[in-house]
């Protein structure tokens, strides 16, 4: 007789446990250890697939099926490095509402309006739903066709039917597969999901696209495994509150990571941004404290951020610090080194730094921004409007050279930037005056007029 037993996997990295527990002994997340069944077919389902071939010489195996796919929108064939490759798989992931279904509505039209037959595979919207989106898109075009079904067999078989070219299933969270017991969205479905549709397309000529939700946290809800199930991880960022949406590719098994599109969700869908850096720099005041330009990197993108400060004087025993768009830890290391190395105290204000635009500044090489915008913000004294800045604030408060400097530089240069405040070391750029400094006092120098205070009083005003 077969014996069916309960398993307990985790709904985080998808690690299984034969028992309940507080914390998944894998990731270390808390809560996340659900019961499922599990009986012996289920567990055989899990394992890939590969036809038994035997070796062959590389120069004998054949070349891939053709070029690949353009989707035909720019800012998505600069992630993808020229289009969707024949035969793969790619994922893209976002939050709820980041615009996962909008853009992919549009590049099923794009691809169609290019004389391709493309597949909408829609698991979580009714038919009329992506219809009516389709209108507002300009995506009511032929040979787009679209189908509302969720479970795998059925998918299978409509792929099959239609013969679209590309294949968009809309999401992975909401097909199952009948003979993996579980609701879907559930670990052991999304990944046996996946593994059956990446399989289907894997010697074909078509190329499919899922669209995977991730948790606020950043994580693939469910499992991460599927990350390494498709070719290319594609993630959509953005913020709700802002029109601006990143899209990186986070994995690609054919051309660079780390590319980067900008997108601006309009009424009428996302548009692509060529001049990312104008659109972050466009709603700029001048004269305002607490404010500086950085060249920031994004994958292999140069983009133009300001940093904003504000400094505010406190009574409560333990200021505030809040950031948004950088990290906070670094923001303690920076506090830290204008104490000590630039004699400017905030430990009795509240420091609020945020990214202007939504954009997330994970490099280093915004220390010096930071640094800046706080000092002009203590101080109520504006920077230069023109000037841009570039460095690593090391602990000994010196300034330390940025990797992609002068790409970075360059494109503060095309913006009109005359001046650039970076590191000693740095490299010449033509068109933008390098105004070099190896240290974050030489730099507050020339950054501020009035030079940097030598004390703050609680308040916030500058003392005499
Ligand atoms: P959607 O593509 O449904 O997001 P996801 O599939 O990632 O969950 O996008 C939803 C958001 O996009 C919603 O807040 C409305 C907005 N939106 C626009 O601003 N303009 C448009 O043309 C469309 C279709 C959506
Ligand atoms: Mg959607």
């Amino acid at each position: 007789m077969r014996r069916t037993r309960s398993i307990h996997s985790c709904s985080e990295c998808g690690a299984t446990s034969p028992c309940w527990r507080g914390r998944c002994p894998s990731c270390g997340e808390w809560n996340t250890l659900a019961e499922h069944r599990k009986d012996p077919p289920s567990e055989g389902m899990e394992h890939v697939e590969v036809p038994a071939e035997p070796p062959v010489e590389i120069l004998e195996v054949p070349a891939e099926h053709g070029a690949p796919i353009p989707t035909g929108i720019a800012e998505l064939d600069r992630v993808l490095d020229g289009g969707l490759v024949r035969g793969s798989a790619t994922l893209i992931a976002g939050e709820p509402g980041t615009g996962k279904s909008t853009l992919l509505l549009q590049l099923l039209a794009s691809v169609a309006l290019s004389g391709k037959r493309a597949l909408l595979v829609s698991a979580e919207e009714s038919l009329a739903h992506v219809r009516a989106r389709a209108g507002r898109l300009n995506a009511l075009v032929r040979d787009v066709w679209i189908v509302a079904a969720s479970s795998v067999p059925m998918i299978e078989q409509t792929v099959v039917d239609v013969g679209a070219e590309v294949v968009v299933i809309d999401s992975i969270q909401t097909v199952f597969d009948p003979e993996v017991t579980g609701p879907a969205g559930s670990v052991a479905q999304v990944r046996a999901c996946t593994r059956r549709l990446v399989s289907l397309f894997r010697s074909t000529s078509k190329a499919l696209v899922l669209v995977g939700h991730v948790t606020k946290d950043g994580s693939l809800a469910g499992p991460r495994v599927l990350e390494h199930t498709v070719d290319t991880v594609l993630s959509l960022e953005g913020d709700r509150h802002h029109a601006l949406r990143l899209l990186r590719s986070v994995k690609h098994r054919f051309g660079p990571a780390g590319e980067l599109g900008v997108f601006e969700m309009t009424a009428t869908g996302l548009v692509g941004v060529a001049d990312a850096s104008g659109l972050l720099l466009c709603d700029r005041v001048a004269a305002t404290p607490g404010s500086a330009v950085c060249c920031h990197l994004d994958g292999r993108r140069p983009l133009l951020v300001e940093v904003q400060a504000l400094v505010v004087g406190t009574q409560m025993p333990s200021p505030r610090r809040s950031v948004s768009g950088t990290d906070s830890a670094r923001l303690a290391l920076l506090l830290a080194v204008l104490e000590r190395r630039a004699s400017l105290a905030l430990s009795r204000h509240d420091v609020f730094v945020s990214a202007v635009g939504g954009v997330r500044l994970s490099d280093p090489g915004a220390d010096l921004a930071v640094c800046l915008a706080l000092a002009s913000a203590a101080t109520g004294v504006p920077g230069p409007l023109d000037v841009v800045v570039l460095g690593e604030v090391g602990l000994g408060g010196e300034l330390r050279q940025v990797a992609y400097a002068s790409r970075r530089l360059a494109e503060a240069a095309r913006l009109g930037f005359g001046r650039a405040i970076v590191p000693a070391t740095a490299p010449v750029v033509e068109g933008i005056e390098m105004i070099r400094h190896e240290t974050l006092v030489g730099a507050l120098g020339s950054f501020l007029p009035t030079g940097v205070p030598r004390r703050l009083t609680p308040t916030g005003v500058p003392a005499a």
